[in-house]
């Protein structure tokens, strides 16, 4: 275990989570690591002083202007006698604290003065979690450097569903492992983490945060069924984990599919294309984004609250209404457009000749075009042959797997990144 023989200091910040680091510091301790604690004031609220410091053989401090424990261990010494700092559970408070450098108690002020790593594992309502307020903090602190380990999706304490649920006490170990491990901390994350994580790491894509889209959506006619493709996910999956190798921030949105979280990546999963529309606008502002969901162009006008009955006399007619369209709404951003859209065109005919109609109608900088004709095995397949459509040029990759694909896709957005369209 990497963090064997190492020292976390733990900051317990105001959620009903906090119980769960009280299993995290055992857990710590289990796999030979030293856990100093930080309580908030919040955090206090709702585990006891006692609890943490019997659990951590420490003391636990909670008070920056307390005369005694400053003249003990300053609150600089602190927050630099550890190998890594962990925020657990991460509040909305907390992390907008820490976006904007404020430094009013205890643990932000700890949280600016260190000079190591920070782990945070956010808890929140689902709604907090998602509110535009969060987002840009969450993005700021990416950008700072800061990981995040999940939240998972799940219910809550307040009896909603979503995302929001502190990861689990040994996956927020596993990342500590994981960014106490030498080397790159992706690759020490594996493949077998269960809950969504951004570690960020070194590589050419290291400060920057990537937007993928990726799989089917799925439209509902009624509570049971529904509109849908055979997209898989696979290409767009793949793009999202390679982009996160090369040490960006990646959020993938995602339709329904059969597929894990690619690990290092932040997961939000939607079903409609109205769904995967706000999940995309909340996720910004990213430098790089690729629509690669093959997003249904129509959903059903007036979904039925009730299953439709087979008994009625004529078979029902559906009307159809046009779907937002995701690709052009971001291009076509006035402000706050990534510096590279990408789209992908899934044709059965004509493929390059749509494709540059598609670039001119959407506004993106490069469109990434497939023949999904029946008898390719593309769609839902592992392999894909693609051509790169830019406004002056086609360039084609020969049919490869699909994880291939991505990394070569990936290493040529990286480099008009840097260098721009010339690249
Ligand atoms: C019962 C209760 C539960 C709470 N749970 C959470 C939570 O899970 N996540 C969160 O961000 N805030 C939660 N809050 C609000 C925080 O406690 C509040 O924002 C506080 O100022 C956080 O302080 P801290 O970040 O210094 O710990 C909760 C408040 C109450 C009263």
């Amino acid at each position: 275990m990497s963090v064997a023989g190492k020292r976390v200091l733990l900051i317990i910040g105001g959620g009903i989570a906090a119980y769960k680091s009280l299993e995290l510091i055992r857990e710590i301790s289990r796999r030979g690591g030293a856990v100093r604690c930080i309580l908030t004031k919040a955090g206090a609220e709702f585990v006891t002083p006692l609890s943490v410091g019997s659990l951590s053989g420490d003391t636990v401090y909670s008070d920056l202007f307390s005369l005694t424990d400053e003249a003990a261990m300053g609150h600089i010494e602190l927050s630099r006698s550890a190998d890594l700092v962990v925020a657990a559970p991460a509040t909305a408070d907390l992390m907008a604290k820490m976006a904007q450098g404020l430094a009013n108690d205890l643990a932000t002020t700890a949280l600016l003065a260190t000079d190591k790593r920070i782990l945070i594992a956010p808890a929140m309502n689902v709604r907090m979690w998602e509110h535009p307020a969060t987002r840009r903090n969450l993005a700021t602190l990416r950008t700072d450097g800061v990981s995040v380990v999940g939240p998972d999706e799940g219910e809550m304490a307040c009896g909603e569903y979503g995302f929001g649920r502190m990861a689990e006490p040994k996956s927020i170990a596993d990342a500590i492992d994981a960014l106490l491990a030498p080397g790159p901390a992706l690759l020490a994350l594996g493949n077998n983490t269960s809950t969504r994580q951004g570690i960020a790491s070194m590589g050419p894509l290291a400060g920057k945060s990537v937007l993928v889209t990726s799989g089917p959506t799925l439209e509902p006619i009624d509570p049971v069924r529904f509109l849908s493709n055979r997209s898989s996910g696979k290409q767009g999956h793949a793009l999202a984990a390679s982009a996160a190798q090369l040490g960006a921030t990646v959020t993938l949105v995602s339709g329904p599919v059969a597929l894990p979280d690619p690990p290092g990546v932040t997961t939000i999963h939607v079903e409609t294309a109205q769904e995967m529309l706000a999940a995309v606008e909340t996720a910004l502002p990213a430098d790089l984004a690729i629509f690669c969901a093959a997003v249904a162009d129509w959903r059903v006008a007036g979904e039925s609250s009730q299953k439709l009955k087979k008994s009625a006399a004529a078979p029902p007619t559906l009307s159809l209404v046009q779907n937002p369209d995701i690709l052009a709404t971001i291009a076509r951003l006035k402000a706050g457009r990534p510096q590279l859209v990408v789209g992908f065109a899934a044709e059965t005919e004509n493929v390059i000749e749509y494709a540059r109609d598609k670039l001119r109608r959407k506004g993106c900088d490069l469109i990434i075009a497939n023949d999904v004709g029946s008898g390719t095995g593309v769609m839902g397949g592992d392999e894909n042959a693609v051509h790169i459509v830019s406004p002056d040029s086609v360039v084609s990759l020969p049919r490869l797997p699909k994880t291939e694909i991505a990394n070569r896709l990936i290493r040529l957005f990286t480099d008009r990144l840097v260098k721009g369209p010339s690249a």
